[in-house]
């Protein structure tokens, strides 16, 4: 025991593999698999085994794989995954359990009763298969349950069962195995945008009401023509906040075809800051890359004229985003002490009442790992506050409040975790907006049912001329009605009056922008009423 704290820390040598790197940092670096390849080419064997300690299947746990018809389970593509994960020291994390897609007729026509036994028996067997097993250390529960606007994706799972498969699948989970990790995983929630935050909305309400979810997963099948989510490592911290274990789990990114070295290096950079993100998130358990080569990528048959998403060309021959991960891994060893330089003070343009353009002259970095990006703060007293961050020596801040001194600096930061130091002050006032305050609330029913209904959703616009940082939106419940449920929106209720107040991420609205709540709420079987009359203030 003390004979560890003697031992030098070890630095990984800067040409090591991918996973002697991602293991010094504590983190996985896994690969998604395929049965085919893995039988049958020396290649993605060696490289599978060389480079990562994680796998995941890329199909071969799916339903249409694991139980294509009721009660004949086979696991032989999964189990020549787990053990080729066990020859090589690599763990598993088990994808996917419940899913729209990928699933076998049989039991989407089930009815209710039916479907809910097939799934728990699904979820019970297939886990219970590895439950013994020390290589499979955590399981996708269910995956791609919201649409892109934050709803629940209306798949056959909920139309059948209504939202409470998913509950149900997690506790089903846990009893097969109570050692597993168990994730919701989804695309499309690496920013912050209405589904990730759905998803956030909906992992704290099911731990208060002590359903297993230990994770969530952050598919990052990205684009480089759609650009990069600057607020991804924002967002991570804020699942972990809640206590949850965070992974990407399906990394990619994809570039219209052809390739060239330019799309490349912006694609070697995207892979860096996802990387990166995941290094400075503690709660962050590793980067799962979705395949390694070229040659076997899902991106071709799915994403018409796109290609080229991964790591190794389709010869097996490392590709830049190869080095982007390879150095950001490598970069928190005692290679890289070397913080980058200050960047110039911030320099405000365009500024109106509510939003403003800094630039700054750029940081260099001298001592290996590479300028990961800036953090932009404001000064005001005590604590700073993060406006935001930025990839390149600029930033568009919005948001912000009329007729307002704001004293702001930069910081650069390297793929290391070093950061600069604080760059002199630049200073600007937003201007006087043109007044005329206000906003509106309009609620539409989702869906109802004898006993109760959603409000979904409830659409709060800036009609003001002006941006506003906070809004409160009063309605009133029929008699009788109580509120079980509510969703990017904090109420609070007295007597049949509710009140919501926006939560932090989406009290700022320019003029004419939008944001969106819901709510949930139980009534007397046959009181067919719903509330009308939203005012917003
Ligand atoms: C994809 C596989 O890569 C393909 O081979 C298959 O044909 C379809 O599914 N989100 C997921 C993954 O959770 O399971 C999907 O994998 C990609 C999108």
């Amino acid at each position: 025991m003390l004979a560890a704290v003697l031992l030098p820390a070890t630095s990984a040598d800067a040409s090591a593999s991918l996973r002697t790197h991602a293991a010094s940092r504590g983190k996985f670096i896994g690969a998604a698999l395929a049965t085919g390849p893995l039988a049958n080419e020396t290649s993605y064997r060696n490289i599978a085994a060389g480079e990562f300690n994680q796998v995941t299947a890329e199909n071969a746990m799916k339903w249409d794989a694991t139980e294509p018809s009721q009660g004949q389970f086979n696991f032989s593509g999964a189990d020549a995954i787990v053990n080729f994960a066990t020859q090589n020291n690599m763990q598993v994390h088990g994808h996917t359990l419940v899913w729209h897609s990928q699933t076998p007729s049989w039991v989407q026509n089930l009815g209710a009763g039916a479907m809910r036994t097939a799934m728990q028996n699904h979820i019970s067997q297939v886990v219970g298969h590895y439950a013994n097993n020390p290589a499979v250390v955590s399981w996708d529960v269910v995956n791609e349950v919201f649409d892109d606007s934050g709803n629940l994706r209306t798949s056959f799972w909920y139309n059948t069962l209504g939202q409470s498969y998913i509950a149900d699948a997690f506790r089903a989970a846990r009893a097969a195995d109570p050692d597993a990790r168990l994730c919701i995983n989804d695309y499309n929630t690496e920013g912050i945008n209405a589904k990730s935050t759905a998803i956030y909305n909906l992992v704290a309400s099911l731990r208060q009401q002590g359903v297993p979810v230990d994770c969530v997963g952050f598919q990052s099948h990205l684009a480089i023509q759609y650009g990069f989510p600057n607020d991804f490592q924002q967002n991570l911290q804020r699942f972990a906040a809640l206590g949850v274990q965070v992974r990407i789990t399906e990394l990619d990114v994809r570039m219209v075809m052809p390739r060239d070295a330019t799309k490349d290096a912006t694609q070697a950079t995207y892979y860096r800051n996802v990387v990166n993100a995941c290094l400075a998130v503690t709660a962050c358990a590793g980067v799962t890359i979705w395949g390694f080569t070229d040659k076997y990528s899902w991106v071709p048959d799915t994403f018409s004229g796109q290609g080229a998403a991964l790591i190794y060309n389709e010869s097996y021959q490392q590709k830049p985003s190869y080095t982007a991960v390879h150095d950001a891994l490598a970069g928190g060893s005692t290679t890289d002490p070397t913080p980058p330089t200050t960047p110039g003070t911030p320099s405000a343009s365009g500024v109106t009442s509510n939003s403003a353009t800094l630039t700054w002259t750029a940081s260099t970095d001298s001592g290996g790992s590479g300028l990961a990006g800036y953090d932009v703060y404001r000064e005001q007293g005590t604590t700073d506050q993060l406006l935001g961050q930025s990839t390149t020596s600029s930033i568009a801040l919005t948001g912000l409040s009329p007729s307002t001194q704001y004293q702001v600096y930069v910081r650069a930061r390297d793929g290391a975790g070093n950061v600069s130091a604080n760059s002199a002050l630049g200073t600007f006032t937003t201007t006087t907006g043109p007044g005329g305050g206000g906003c509106t609330a309009t609620g539409t029913v989702q869906t109802q049912w004898a006993t109760g209904y959603v409000v979904q959703p409830v659409t709060v616009t800036n009609t003001g001329t002006a941006g506003i940082s906070g809004w409160t939106v009063t309605f009133t419940l029929p008699a009788g009605h109580t509120l079980t449920g509510s969703w990017n929106a904090s109420l609070t209720v007295s007597g049949q009056t509710v009140t919501a107040k926006n939560l932090s991420y989406n009290g700022t609205l320019a003029p004419n922008a939008s944001t969106t709540f819901g709510f949930q709420v139980s009534r007397p079987s046959g009181n067919t009423q719903t509330p009308s009359g939203y005012t917003c203030a």
